[in-house]
């Protein structure tokens, strides 16, 4: 079943379909406040978008069915400060979820970034989810984010050995995510 969905780079062409599997991907999440598909819009605007890590999953009809953006995150700890990649939003519709299609982004994306020279990836994540792609608690290597969220669901990845290898602070997210 994978093997019918091609993963590619997003082209402008996309932005409507993307919103729409964006809104829709989210639209039962009693937990959020369905505007994802607008921050993907005010990243794209910013300086943390990175064109070649928007990407999108897309059947052999030209269908796309879901999408996953990393943009560019500093983690901050005094003077020190180092870029990561933020992972948000992961969208796939609702009828083509649990084929794999999530995997197929993110292990995409993550061979993507790393091939860029980008070491860590975050993200505020389901913790059932994401372990299974190399995602643990951000505080087992004091790394801090900016908001109240459940430790468990506060995650980082590795893209490289030792990536997170005396990494620590708080991670600041651009405006675009209204924080
Ligand atoms: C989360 C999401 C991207 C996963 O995409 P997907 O293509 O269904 O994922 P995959 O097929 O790669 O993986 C499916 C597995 O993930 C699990 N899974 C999916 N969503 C999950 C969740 N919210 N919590 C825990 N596990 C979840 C499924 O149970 C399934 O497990 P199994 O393989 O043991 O059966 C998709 O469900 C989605 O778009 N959800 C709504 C938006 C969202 O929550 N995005 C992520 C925000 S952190």
């Amino acid at each position: 079943m994978n093997d019918v969905f091609v993963i590619r780079q997003e082209k402008a062409t996309d932005f409507s379909q993307v919103a729409e599997v964006i809104e829709l991907a989210f639209r039962n999440m009693e937990e959020n406040d369905h505007t994802e598909h607008f921050l993907v819009e005010r990243l794209r605007e910013s300086d943390a978008y990175i064109p070649d890590l928007s990407l999108v999953a897309e059947t052999t009809e030209g269908q796309i069915v879901g999408h996953i953006m990393l943009s560019k995150v500093k983690v901050q700890d005094g003077e020190k400060v180092f870029t990561a990649l933020a992972v948000a939003p992961l969208s796939v519709l609702p009828e083509y979820q649990r084929m794999g299609i999530g995997g197929k982004l993110i292990r995409e994306a993550h061979r993507r970034a790393s091939e860029l020279g980008y070491a860590v990836t975050v993200l505020l994540g389901h913790k059932d989810y994401y372990p299974r792609f190399g995602y643990k608690k951000a505080s087992l290597f004091g790394i801090r984010f900016p908001f109240e969220a459940p430790d468990d669901y506060c995650m980082v990845a590795e893209l490289k050995k030792n990536g997170l290898e005396d990494l620590r602070g708080m991670v600041c997210y651009p405006d675009a995510f209204g924080l």
